[in-house]
């Protein structure tokens, strides 16, 4: 008798741009993959909802979600992101109105992006060619630069009169839960070793207590190497030392920059992916890949689905299928060492034949 599968139920937001392509493309992967797991001893499906919300929602409603949207969600196992943002709609509206709205709301407050280099993709680094470069940037994603607090005032006093503050909040259980999540994941790693990236040298509050509590949470941990690095130093570090980096812990604004910066030296934005968790598991996590909406190749066949579907291997390791995120990143690799390439990474590939590859290589 086979054994009946168990069913992940995921809310799929493909959102703007790219992010329809892409999701699409994810969900063909993983359908495969639990389409071959049938007659196993584990089978496993997925059942999915799509939501409609982003940028033309807006342009219909006035809304980027509907009023009910995240009790819609709250109840999945997980969320599959695409991307949002569009030119018709302000960047702080769309991406706060949704993506940010359901982060903050379900406290996904760890967010996991790894650097990882792939056969057959060409790295700006020279060093990359001979060179093993694996890192992960383990990005605070609750609060800090982007907790949203602030206001703009004083438009009254005429042109050119305007003020705005934008603060920065950092409390100590906010940067304790991260780094003790880096150092858990260090744990996990060949080397183990934690980077905090700091900037307490000009930022005297927040980023001072960042400092002391990564040196509070290291303490706990003496069996893990740990460095404390300036942003813009670690900004070099990752160009001229990459080598020397495992688990890389920053501030929300600290890591979204430095992230793009590791993705674009394993060769292109668009494989990077990422996983957005509430490690209490007491909401869904949201998986997307790092890049955004890209409007300038939106809906002409050329978005690399490489990072929505290293996301999707993420989701499930979050599911607990460890051998079948395996799959999903060998079928990765086994595409790209082939040359299958989008024109991001120096090839011709459209992102159906990449999407093609991908299942073919998940059979083999
Ligand atoms: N998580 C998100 O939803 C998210 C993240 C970043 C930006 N955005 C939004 O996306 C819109 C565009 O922003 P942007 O141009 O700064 O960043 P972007 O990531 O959309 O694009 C930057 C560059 O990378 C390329 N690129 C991105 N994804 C690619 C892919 N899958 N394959 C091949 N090339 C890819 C684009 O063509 C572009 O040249 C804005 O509205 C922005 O607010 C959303």
């Amino acid at each position: 008798m086979t054994a009946a599968p168990r069913t992940f139920r995921i809310a799929a937001i493909p959102a703007d741009g790219v992010g329809k392509e892409v999701v699409a493309a994810g969900r063909a992967v993983l359908d495969a993959l639990a389409e071959i797991s049938k007659g196993s001893a584990a089978p496993f499906a997925f059942a999915w909802e799509e939501f409609p919300w982003g940028c033309e929602f807006y342009e219909r409603t006035g809304k980027m979600i509907d009023d009910d949207g995240l009790e819609q969600l709250k109840d999945f196992d997980a969320i599959y992101f695409g991307a949002v943002g569009w030119p018709t709609v302000p960047d702080h509206v769309s991406l706060w109105g949704l993506r940010l709205k359901i982060c903050q709301n379900f406290d996904q407050w760890a967010n996991i992006r790894p650097v990882h280099f792939l056969p057959g993709v060409q790295s700006p680094l020279r060093k990359a060619d001979d060179t093993e470069l694996d890192w992960v940037v383990v990005r605070e994603n609750s609060e800090g630069e982007y907790a949203g607090l602030g206001g703009r005032n004083l438009s009254g006093r005429g042109p050119g009169g305007e003020v705005a503050v934008q603060s920065a909040l950092f409390t100590e259980v906010g940067c304790e839960r991260i780094m003790r999540f880096a150092f858990d994941l260090a744990r996990t790693r060949s080397r183990r070793k934690v980077s905090s990236v700091t900037k307490s040298n000009a930022q005297q509050y927040g980023m001072v207590l960042w400092d002391d509590v990564f040196k509070r949470v290291a303490a706990d941990y003496p069996d893990v190497e740990t460095e404390s690095v300036l942003v813009d130093a670690m900004s070099a570090k990752f160009v001229l030392h990459p080598e020397d980096l495992s688990v890389v812990v920053a501030s929300n604004l600290n890591a979204d920059i430095l992230s793009d910066l590791g993705s674009a030296l394993a060769g292109s934005l668009g494989l990077a992916a990422s996983a957005n968790l509430n490690p209490e598991r007491r909401f869904p996590s949201m998986f997307e890949p790092v890049h955004g909406s890209a409007p300038d190749i939106a809906g002409q066949g050329l978005a690399n689905p490489i990072g929505a579907v290293g996301s999707a291997a993420l989701m499930l390791e979050h599911f607990g299928l460890p051998d079948q995120a395996a799959r999903l990143d060998k079928a990765i690799e086994a595409t790209t060492a082939a040359g299958i390439l989008t024109r991001d990474v120096g090839g011709t590939a459209t992102t159906e034949d990449v999407t093609k590859a991908l299942i073919d290589a998940l059979n083999v």
